[in-house]
């Protein structure tokens, strides 16, 4: 794929491992400008070293950000708004899936970590930029889902689980997120009618994760991911269709759709059709947010 991003400026967020950092290096040999948004000082900066160095381009710059955190959100924000006069595209690629948690944890802003990471801090950030993005229309959004979705045929948004005070485990409440985060961009797409911004789904299929970013889970669950890796595709290969979304003029005019690895529009499952609940989810995302009524899009 050639494409010509010369002076694009692209926001990707958990671009310090795997498919972020791969569309990172990517989207950085096609010309654009890069903003690698991690929360690690320590893994962000070695994560640029190479992306500098693999991409064979300067133009990438480290921007610190806690997904979880709506502060850190609020904080990366500003600074980005100050410091770029234009924004392109912005990939929330970032998101948490540890499955060692037994019970749910809440964040600062009292909201289960999975569920803030993955679903509110995007609400929150698309949010705060989005007026740039408008005024550097054509723009593109990309949302993050899993293929993995299609398991749980029957799941739907459980506004009185949202921080798993019913029932709780790190698989639904991933899955869960991801849900929300395809609501999201169908109604996203549906606001955005008219403004030169579209927003597209990314449906991740399996994709190899290293060993070493599993240190944290019990010996079976690593070697459960062992097996699951000999039927992955590369972080660069599905990094591919992130690109394709980002640049393709092809999808310039497309929004509110869901793409998997092989750059194909997808079906998400059914419950994902309910405008109803794709409105009512939008709220309670503001709310949790913190945003006042009319300041989102
Ligand atoms: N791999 C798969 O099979 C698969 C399947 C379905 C969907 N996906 C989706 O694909 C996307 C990329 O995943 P991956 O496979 O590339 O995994 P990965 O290598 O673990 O990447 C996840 C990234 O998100 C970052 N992150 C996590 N929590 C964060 C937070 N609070 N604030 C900022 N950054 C945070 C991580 O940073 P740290 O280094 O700081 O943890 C890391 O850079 C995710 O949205 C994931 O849900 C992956």
């Amino acid at each position: 794929m050639t494409y010509d991003l010369t002076g694009k400026t692209i926001i990707v967020t958990g671009a310090n491992s795997g498919i972020g950092l791969s569309a990172a290096i990517q989207l950085a040999r096609l010309g654009a400008n890069v903003i690698m948004a991690c929360r690690s000082a320590e893994r962000g900066e070695a994560a640029l070293e190479q992306a500098r160095h693999q991409s064979g381009s300067s133009r990438i710059e480290l921007m610190l950000v806690d997904m979880a955190s709506q502060r850190s959100i609020r904080q990366f924000a500003a600074a980005f708004l100050e410091a770029h006069p234009r924004l392109d595209v912005l990939i929330h690629n970032a998101a948490n899936f540890d499955l060692s948690l037994k019970t749910p944890v809440l964040t600062e802003d009292g909201i289960e970590t999975i569920f803030a990471t993955n679903h509110v801090g995007p609400f929150l950030l698309t949010c705060l930029l989005l007026d740039r993005l408008k005024a550097s229309a054509p723009a593109r959004i990309l949302t993050v889902a899993s293929k993995g979705l299609t398991a749980y045929p029957f799941l739907d948004i459980e506004f009185d689980n949202l921080n798993g005070e019913r029932k709780f485990s790190p698989q639904h409440a991933y899955y869960h997120s991801k849900l929300a985060q395809i609501m999201f961009n169908r109604e996203l797409a549906r606001r955005l009618e008219g403004t030169g911004v579209t927003v597209n789904c990314v449906q991740v299929g399996n994709v190899a994760i290293p060993d070493e970013r599993l240190g944290h889970l019990p010996g079976w669950m690593r070697r459960l991911y062992a097996l699951k890796r000999r039927m992955a595709i590369t972080p660069e290969r599905m990094a591919e269709t992130y690109v394709f979304l980002a640049a393709d003029p092809a999808v310039q005019s497309i929004s509110g759709a869901c793409w998997d690895e092989n750059r194909r529009q997808v079906s998400p499952i059914r419950s994902a059709d309910n405008q109803q609940t794709w409105l009512r989810l939008w709220q309670v995302s503001r709310q949790l947010a913190g945003l006042a009524e009319g300041t989102e899009a």
